[in-house]
């Protein structure tokens, strides 16, 4: 059969059309989050803008100036339950369609050096933001339904780099939760899927860089050798790469796609 004679077709470029979409990013101020936000915006979305640093989201947002789309921003630290609750209450009626977990942090430690303190840090960052953000948009949107995309690692799935016990657990937590919602929620209009980024170069990843430079940690710059050594593409990722896809798990391009973490890591995993 032809599949335009089939009355649900609809033509690509309509199918990643977010005209009339509202989309809400968090870790939009740098790096993976910045360039969703300008893939969602290129595709006609409105945008809430959510990052911890002020200045940041300031820059961001005058970026995103010449796209004639709707643009807020919230100057929030995520890791606590009830930044998370007041930033939905804020929001009020106008709750987004789209909600992307992006922000995440990943500072190298040791096992045995962690404590209380940097532990709660990484998964209230993390994991614990996750949680209740999506919480608050099932809530808000139970009517109505709505899309998910979470943000994953690589080393939730394969540890490689030295001293990330914490971000592997935290990020495996976000796997977990991903395809428990797609589970629960599906029937109700839900579509929960997410990402695995291989490394990707990003502000957040300069910084590591120079903190490893700083600290002498060789054994990172090795893990950092044998990591590009690995990668079936050959070099690392750009965040626009990571973007994309996470654009056709918001689209209707995506329509029948549920539960699903999807690598994209130049073939990392599979190397
Ligand atoms: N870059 C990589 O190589 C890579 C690889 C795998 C997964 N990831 C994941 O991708 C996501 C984005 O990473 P990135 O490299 O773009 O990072 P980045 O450091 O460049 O950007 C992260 C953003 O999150 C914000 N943020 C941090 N803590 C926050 C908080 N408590 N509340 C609100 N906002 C907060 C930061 O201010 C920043 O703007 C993270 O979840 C990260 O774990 C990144």
């Amino acid at each position: 059969m032809d599949c335009k004679s089939n009355r649900d077709f609809i033509s690509s470029p309509d199918a990643v059309c977010l005209k009339g979409k509202k989309a809400l990013v968090s870790g939009a101020a740098s790096g993976i989050g910045k360039a969703i936000c300008w893939r969602l915006a290129d595709a006609g979305s409105d945008l809430i803008l959510v990052d911890i640093n002020k200045g940041g989201l300031h820059r961001a947002q005058k970026e995103f100036h010449h796209f004639q789309n709707k643009i807020k921003s919230f100057a929030v630290d995520l890791s606590d339950k009830n930044n998370v609750d007041r930033l939905w209450k804020n929001i009020g009626d106008n709750a987004p369609d789209i909600l992307i977990n992006n922000c995440g942090i990943y500072p190298p430690k040791d096992y045995l050096e962690i404590e209380q303190a940097f532990y709660d840090r990484i998964f209230g960052v993390n994991l614990d933001a996750v949680f209740w953000m999506c919480q608050n948009f099932i809530r808000s949107r139970e009517k109505q339904g709505g899309i998910i995309v979470n943000t994953s690692s690589i080393e939730a799935v394969l540890p490689f780099k030295d001293e990330m016990a914490h971000y592997s657990v935290s990020k495996s937590g976000v796997s977990a939760l991903t395809r428990a919602l797609a589970h629960d929620y599906g029937k109700k209009g839900f579509r929960v899927n997410g990402v695995i980024p291989g490394v990707v170069r990003t502000p957040g990843i300069d910084n590591q860089v120079k903190m490893a430079i700083r600290k002498m940690k060789f054994n990172l710059f090795n893990n950092g050798f044998q990591y590009k050594r690995r990668i079936a593409l050959g070099r690392l990722g750009r965040p626009d790469e990571i973007a994309k896809v996470i654009l056709f798990l918001c689209s209707d391009l995506a329509s029948y796609v549920q539960g699903v973490m999807i690598p994209v890591d130049g073939g990392f995993l599979v190397s």
